[in-house]
This record gives C-alpha cells, structure tokens and sequence, in this order.
C-alpha cells in the first residue's frame, strides 16, 4: 500500500505546482466547482498510478489543481464509494496521497438524505460529527505508525474554525446553513424507514454514503477536516415518496451554483 501511494505521489506532486492548501472532494453532481478554478491543471484519475477510477453517476472522475479565492487547491471531481465494491484502502487512497504531499485541509463535499424533520431539499449542513454506521473502519489493518498512530482520536473530527469559517462564508453569500451529524450506511440501497428513525433516535441529522471512511483517514494523518452536506431528498419514510439516485442528481443540480458559491466564498475565509 505505501508502494502504491508513494507511486501516486510522485505523479501528483510531478504535476501540481506546489503544495495545495486544500484537498476538495466534490459530492454528486457539484463536479461544476472544478470549472471555477483559475489556471488549471486537468489529470483524469486514469492517468495517476494506482487511482482507483470513480464509477458512480455524477463523479467525472478527474483531479484538477488551480486557484479559488487566491488559494491553491485540489479538486477531486468524484470519489469511489464503498458500495461500487471498492475496498476501504481504495476508498482514502486519495486522502492517503494528498496527506502524503502535505496537504493541511480536508473538504468533503457530500449529497445527503435529511433525518432531521426540520431539513428539507437544498439546504446545507455543515458537519460536526459523525456515526459511522459503514460496518467497516479504514484503518483497519496492519498498523502504520508512519502515516498514523493505532488509536487515532476523533473527538473534533471536524475542524471548528472551519466550520465557523463556512458559517461566515454562508452569512456573507446570503445561505442559510447549520450544524449537523453525518451517519454513514454503506449503502447502495438507501435506508428503510426504520432505519431512517433508528438514525434520529442515534443523534443523526443526515444520512449517506460516504465521506466518513475520508473523514476517519484525514484525520488520523493530521489533517483538518471540513464537511459540507446538500440535502437532495428526505429520508425514506419521512414523506410519501419513494427514493431514486435520478431524484438526488436532480436536487443536487438545482443546489450546485448556491453550493459553489459557498465554496468559493469558504475558500477566501479560510485561514
Ligand atoms: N440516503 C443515503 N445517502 C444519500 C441519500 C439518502 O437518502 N440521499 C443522498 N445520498
């Protein structure tokens, strides 16, 4: 594995002009942010050694470096999931290079489904905690103390000053978010109902299918980490609908040039 990343590495860093101050992974259907950025550099996943290739609809499957705000970043447009079948190491062996190259910040960009009644479609969640309900931990394995101790601490697994960083970025561009936990199923099917309402009774805000295997690996190699969730449908159960990937691609459009300019706005805010 550490073969495997180093080889990443050196191809990644062969083509970024500098060390980026943030490493973005953008959510379904937010793939447009990476158009915003200014002098880029375009790198399908294919061509970077060993990068697991993302499948799923709505992850164009490429890296691309540039500036926002006048910061430096990277810019994954799409993620594997652990439901395409891929294995946990596939799953953070971005976040493994990207801690590797020295990158200091984490921004997980992620559609979820609201638990919370008072959530609705388009409004954004601005994670503080999570549940990991995946049935799986990324760190499981040999132990690796050159990339992160055994029993790495979560306690603030979400930065607060970027947390508070997004909220004024949402402040100055007029969108209202709030603070929320992010309980992660590995999915592919979404939640029954019962799920839905063991997830509330747990403290859940949110459900979904990703980030937190990201999450537990950032942190554990000493990034910060910021998580910002777009509600693209209620949780199964809450309403008399019934629940398509075609519907959160949908809602997750409709929410994309607000969350952009969220993002765009974080990245001046960020320190
Ligand atoms: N459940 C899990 N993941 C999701 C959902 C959901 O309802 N909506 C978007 N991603």
């Amino acid at each position: 594995m550490q073969n495997r990343v180093q080889k990443a590495l050196d191809y990644v860093r062969s083509r970024s002009a500098g060390i980026p101050e943030a490493a973005v992974v953008l959510g379904s259907g937010l793939g447009a942010f990476a158009d915003a950025l200014e002098d880029r550099t375009v790198i399908p996943y294919g061509d970077i050694p060993g990068w697991p290739a993302s499948t799923a609809p709505g992850h164009a499957g490429r890296l691309v470096f540039g500036k926002i705000a006048q910061k430096y970043v990277a810019v994954m447009q799409g993620r594997v999931h652990y439901y395409e079948g891929y294995s946990m190491e596939d799953v953070v062996f971005p976040v493994r290079v990207f801690a590797s190259l020295g990158v200091k910040t984490y921004v997980a960009t992620n559609a979820v489904g609201a638990v919370d009644h008072a959530l609705s479609p388009g409004d954004v969640v601005l994670l503080y905690d999570h549940i990991n309900w995946m049935g799986a931990n990324p760190l499981r394995g040999p132990d690796t103390p050159e990339w992160n101790p055994r029993f790495p601490d979560m306690t603030r697994a979400y930065d607060r000053k970027l947390i508070e960083a997004a909220e004024r970025a949402a402040e100055k561009e007029g969108i209202l978010v709030r603070r929320g936990v992010y309980m992660a199923f590995s999915g592919p099917s979404f939640e029954t109902p019962a799920e839905i309402r063991m997830a509330r009774l747990l403290g859940a805000t949110v459900v979904g299918m990703s980030t937190v295997p990201e999450v537990i690996t950032a942190n554990a190699m000493g990034m910060r980490v910021c998580g910002i969730s777009c509600v693209a449908n209620h949780g199964a159960g809450m309403t008399e609908n019934t629940l398509t990937g075609k519907e959160v691609l949908e809602e997750m459009a409709k929410a994309s040039g607000r969350l952009i300019r969220l993002l765009t706005r974080f990245f001046g805010e960020m320190e």
